[in-house]
Parts: structure tokens; sequence; C-alpha cells
């Protein structure tokens, strides 16, 4: 049975991110229902010139970010996996303390307690100490802290493929099989 996964985009800058691993989740066949926070429109409008009504050739089914009736508000929705990303210290903050003020919230904390992968690709710099504590709350709570952090090892051509390669690396956290990414070889 083919997976069915969460995708909250929220406002840190990064927005290229959310739109490849959409991309490379179509691709490889996966369901994905999305999620954004209204700081995230902002990003996502001011980075890319995009709505999320652009994105919707991706995306399963859009939730409102303050419709606590969704499915993902329920663990007997039964999603796979969910990936905050990218991810804002705000809503880090939120998931680490179980503050649920909005969907994003509430659905990493159905995540964490139904004990299915949560991928938070967190971007910030520097962290305070705060950013910190909450990082290390959110990994022994068991969630997977992955920076958004680009890679130049792969030699990206330009910045769609640098954001699908991390895209790529997502998708490997949460087990699915995306063809056709650049891995390395060895030298
Ligand atoms: C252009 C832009 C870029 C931003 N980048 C970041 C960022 O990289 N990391 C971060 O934590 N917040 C960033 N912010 C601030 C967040 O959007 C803000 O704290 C917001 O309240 C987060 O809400 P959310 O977590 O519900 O999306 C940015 C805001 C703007 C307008």
């Amino acid at each position: 049975m083919s997976k069915k996964i969460i995708l909250a985009i929220t406002g840190a800058s990064g927005s290229l991110y959310a739109v490849q691993f959409l991309k490379v989740m179509q691709q490889a066949g996966i369901e994905t229902h999305a999620v954004i926070s209204n700081a995230g429109r902002l990003v996502l409008q001011h980075e890319l010139g995009l709505t999320a009504d652009d994105l919707q050739q991706y995306v399963a089914q859009w939730h409102a970010a303050d419709d606590f009736a969704a499915p993902m508000s329920s663990g007997s929705s039964r999603f796979d996996a969910m990936v905050v990303l990218p991810c804002t210290m705000g809503s880090l903050g939120a998931i680490a303390n179980g503050i649920a003020k909005n969907l994003i919230h509430r659905a990493a904390d159905v995540i964490l307690k139904e004990k299915k992968p949560l991928l938070l690709a967190v971007r910030e710099t520097p962290l305070n100490r705060i950013h910190l504590e909450n990082l290390l709350k959110v990994h022994d709570a068991g969630a997977i802290v992955c920076p958004a952090m680009p890679s130049f090892y792969h030699h990206p051509a330009g910045l769609e493929e640098m954001a699908t390669f991390f895209a790529g690396r997502l998708a490997d956290l949460i087990g699915i099989e995306v063809a056709g990414l650049k891995r390395w070889q060895g030298k």
C-alpha cells in the first residue's frame, strides 16, 4: 500500500525545499497532505512568488492551519510520517513543549504520540539557548532533527537541484524510495 504523509510548511526561509519535496513525493507516488502556516504563506510568496494554490497539483489535500478537525488531528487517521519543511523556531518551540496552537503543532504532537517519524527541517542561525534546548527536547521525544542545510559535494547546478538533493535525504529518512537521486559513490 502506498504511503500517506503530512507536509507542513512554516514561515522559515527555504520554501523552495518544500516545493521540491512535494515534487519528489509526487514522483515517488506518495499521497501528501499539506498544511501551511500564515507565516509560511508569506514566505512562500516572498521567496518564490507562489501561493499554496500554485502547489495544488502536487498535493492530495490542503488543510487549513486552524482546522483542528482535519484528519491529521487524530492518530486514528494513520499517517505514515510528517515532515515540517522548513521549520521555524516558533513551530519548533510549540512542538517541543506540546503546545497545539495550530494544526501543524497538533499533527506533530499526534505523530509523536503514535511513534511515527517526525522530521523537523529547522532553519535559523545562529541558535540561542532556547532553540538548542527545544531541539534536544524534540530529539528526546522521538523527532528527527534535520536542519535545512544545503550540501555542495554533489555539485548542484542550481538552487532547485540543491533543494531536491535535500528533499531526497528527507525521503530516505522516512523510507521512501526516490528514483534518480544523486548519491555519493565514493571518489
Ligand atoms: C522572509 C522571512 C523569513 C523568515 N525566516 C525565518 C527562519 O529562517 N527561521 C525562523 O525561525 N523564523 C523565520 N521567520 C520568522 C517566522 O516566520 C515567524 O517567527 C513566524 O511567527 C513563525 O510562525 P510559524 O512557525 O507558524 O510559521 C521569517 C520570516 C520572514 C518574513
